[in-house]
């Protein structure tokens, strides 16, 4: 039985889910515009990287886990927010979102200032220990018997990681003497990807994953799986801060094994789905298979370069981790979440699911495809084609939700829980015709590549 937070006796009803998700979601329908904006810009020079990098990590994914955290944490702790916690969640999700555009702002050719972004990292981190201590909170006020608990607490040691992060980053942009830049830059990435975002992903899959491949889950070792990947950060930062490239390196080995672990029990049901496919190999499920894979390959990519070449400056490899990992992965779980968040009973969901999954198996093929072709040392320019598939496969979501918002609120309204895996996308088989196509799309831009059309 969900229990209410204590805080509000009376005053207005708290805000239904579908309302709450539109207010604290907005921002980032906001910044995932102004990332296609972003990134056209630094193919003209305009702005550097850094600039996109921080739309899709804060922006995007840092509010994103912020309001998806505490999604699953009321549905884990069994306990209901009033309308006042959820206005405090809204105001730490302004102070983090006003804090990124102060950070960017700050970062700007136009309006370079370190003032502006010393001024913005301290709102975000501001936000971030709020959301953390809330999250504690919760954690301590259900009953210890609950058995997604263990996923709250993974929030929480997420939300540290942040903070470490947000830290180190924030002292790189003060300043610091020459040696101490890569190992904050090390610590910086660490800290954010494979920690904060790493963790948060590990938590929600735990639930997640058997939801969208829509099978029943296998044995729970959130907790084991959560302890092996918290030791393999915490020896991989020391090394980077201790500049022991052999302890960074070894960390992230054990870092690596801590999603094997978690991983186990998502073979079983990925083999078990394969037997009997149906209409389930979506984007969705093919996301939360392909995005915890470049997670593990880019932490093993930085793990062998500081066991081999000594130096704490190793090369995370940022797109596969930004983007195959944390954006493939936001955009995949939502593709699944969104249509029941929109509700309308079980027919309209399932309509919004099979909106959502549009040629879900050719954009899953064509993202992980260039993805791959642009890690790969090849001879000549790969040119904008590969960066367009990326882009289109992930941008897609934005117009097929607002379709499937449309769609679906043309129905009469009936209560549906989201997570759950009543509903199917409507289709009876797979389409492994999408996956050909994109293969031999793919293949084509390889040998025109190679040929030298885009450049030597
Ligand atoms: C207030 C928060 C943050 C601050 C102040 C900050 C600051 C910085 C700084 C100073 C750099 C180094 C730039 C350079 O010298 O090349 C950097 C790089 C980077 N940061 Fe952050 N950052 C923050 C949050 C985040 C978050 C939340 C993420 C991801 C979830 C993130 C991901 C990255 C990545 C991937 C790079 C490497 C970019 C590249 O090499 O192209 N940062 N950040």
């Amino acid at each position: 039985m969900p229990t209410a937070l204590a805080d509000a006796p009376e005053g207005p009803p708290a805000w239904s889910r579908r309302q709450w998700m539109v207010r604290a979601n907005a921002p980032v329908a906001c910044w995932l515009l102004l990332l296609i904006v972003a990134a056209v810009s630094t193919t003209t020079g305009r702005v550097g990287t850094w600039i996109p990098v921080h739309i899709l990590g804060i922006g995007v994914i840092t509010t994103s886990i912020m309001v998806w955290s505490q999604y699953f944490t009321a549905r884990f702790t069994g306990i209901r927010p009033t309308r006042a916690h959820q206005l405090r969640q809204l105001y730490r999700i302004g102070a983090v979102n006003a804090g990124t555009a102060l950070l960017l702002a700050g970062q700007l050719p136009a309006t370079a200032s370190h003032r502006l972004s010393l001024l913005g990292a301290g709102l975000v981190a501001a936000g971030a220990v709020l959301h953390g201590f809330s999250l504690a909170a919760q954690y301590h006020a259900a009953e210890r018997t609950r058995r997604f608990l263990p996923i709250v607490g993974v929030y929480v040691l997420a939300t540290v990681c942040l903070l470490g992060g947000i830290t180190a980053g924030t002292l790189l942009i003060i300043g610091v003497p020459g040696a101490w830049v890569p190992r904050l830059y090390t610590a910086h990435l660490l800290l954010n990807l494979p920690g904060f975002v790493g963790l948060a992903a590990f938590g929600s899959l735990t639930l997640m994953f058997p939801a969208v491949w829509r099978t029943r889950g296998g044995d729970d070792r959130t907790v084991s799986a959560a302890v092996i990947l918290g030791c393999g950060l915490a020896t991989s930062v020391t090394g980077a801060l201790a500049g022991a490239a052999p302890v960074l390196g070894a960390g992230l080995v054990v870092y690596a094994a801590g999603w094997g672990v978690a991983a186990l029990p998502w073979l079983g049901n990925v083999r078990d789905v394969l037997a009997d496919p149906r209409d389930r190999l979506t984007f969705a499920a093919f996301a939360v298979v392909a995005a915890p894979l470049w997670l593990i390959v880019g932490v093993l990519t930085a793990a062998a370069d500081a066991l081999r070449g000594g130096d704490v400056a190793v090369s995370l490899p940022v797109l596969p981790l930004l983007v195959g990992f944390g954006a493939q992965l936001l955009i995949g779980v939502l593709s699944f979440l969104v249509p029941s968040v929109i509700g309308g009973g079980p027919a309209a969901v399932r309509r919004g699911m099979g909106l959502l999954d549009t040629l879900g198996l050719l954009r899953s093929t064509l993202l992980n495809g260039a993805l791959a072709l642009l890690q790969l040392p090849l001879p000549r320019d790969p040119g904008p084609v590969p960066a367009a598939f990326i882009a289109l496969s992930l941008g897609a979501f934005l117009p097929l939700t607002v379709t499937a918002v449309v769609v679906q609120r043309h129905r009469p309204q009936e209560a549906h829980e989201p997570g759950t895996p009543a509903t199917a996308t409507g289709r009876h088989r797979p389409a492994y015709a999408q996956v050909v196509v994109g293969l031999i799309v793919l293949g084509a831009l390889t040998a025109l590549i190679l040929t030298g059309v885009f450049g030597a």
